[in-house]
């Protein structure tokens, strides 16, 4: 029996207790979990032990999973997998340990984005670590309907690292190599996003990587672009999500926004300055809403 509690205090999302992943994943459960995210925007499978095969095996039911353009952060042996925080000598400069410290939605920048990202807790950190989340619906029902009317129909055009950012934000995780960077193209998305499943409004991405407004002159497409994403990142439509081990987070990355919380540089000799978080994001719908059928097939494997 899945249990949802909203979180208190929070301007969305929700704990789900009495799970356990690694028993077999039926369509029912798999129904109670999306109706959850679709409800609360993000939700936190609490006290997980999954291996990698057996996680990865989870996200594909939530769409297909996506090998990340920076090539250089994927696991070994499991390129649909990132791993996120400081823990590898290679990822303790602060330009890449703290490059999600910005307002973002992933990949914004790419031609078929993210529909859900699943964060899977391994090591936490005393201080810093946590993601903010913004519920980009909520953002958009507080609008006036001068705006909506005005935002609507709007095209966005996104670039990786494109976006104006804040001065506590720190810059998109760098791409390393030109194969990298032709690899992702600029592209155009909706600014205001009808939900697949729910078919709710959601403004969408007015963080990393939007950068301009097909037909608006320049100046006021920025202006735009800028004063939607400070009202979409303001208090009451943030929700600060502290891990604990064990905590899979999923959000719902078609409305909501997200920014991580900056993190120290890993200490060898103190656990608690390290980070670790195994990130998968996929594109499309959960499988039981393609293959009702199919979900019943995943049973533990580990
Ligand atoms: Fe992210």
């Amino acid at each position: 029996m899945v249990e949802v509690i909203p979180i208190q205090n929070a301007a969305h999302g929700a704990n789900l207790c009495g799970i356990d992943l690694n028993k077999t994943i039926t369509p029912s459960l798999m129904k109670s979990l999306t109706d959850a995210l679709y409800e609360h925007r993000v939700i936190i499978i609490k006290d997980q032990k999954l291996t990698k095969a057996r996680y990865l095996e989870f996200g594909r039911l939530w769409g297909t999973p996506i090998p990340h353009v920076l090539d250089h952060m994927r696991m070994p042996g499991y390129p649909e997998l990132l791993a996120v925080g400081n823990t590898e000598e290679k990822d303790n400069s602060s330009d890449i340990r703290n490059g999600a410290a910005l307002w973002h939605t992933d990949q914004s920048y790419e031609r078929q984005p993210a529909s859900a990202t699943m964060l899977y807790s391994i090591l936490v950190p005393s201080i810093g670590g946590q993601t903010k989340l913004a519920d980009m619906s909520a953002a958009y029902d507080a609008l006036d309907d001068k705006t909506k009317e005005k935002i609507d129909s709007l095209e966005v055009a996104h670039l990786y690292g494109a976006g104006k950012l804040l001065d506590d934000e720190f810059k998109a995780n760098p791409l390393k190599t030109r194969d990298q960077v032709n690899r992702i193209p600029s592209c155009y998305h909706p600014l205001v996003l009808r939900h697949p499943v729910t078919g709710r409004k959601s403004l969408y991405a007015t963080g990393q990587s939007s950068f301009a407004i097909r037909g608006m002159e320049e100046t006021e497409a920025r202006e735009l672009l800028w004063k939607l994403k400070l009202h979409a990142i303001q208090d009451r439509f943030v929700y600060s999500h502290s891990y604990e081990v064990g905590d899979l987070a999923i959000f719902d990355t078609l409305s909501t926004m997200h920014s991580a919380v900056p993190i120290e540089k890993a200490n060898a000799n103190d656990a608690r300055t390290k980070r670790l978080l195994w990130r998968i994001s996929v594109r499309g719908l959960p499988l039981i809403y393609k293959n009702p059928g199919k979900v019943s097939k995943t049973n533990a494997s580990n």
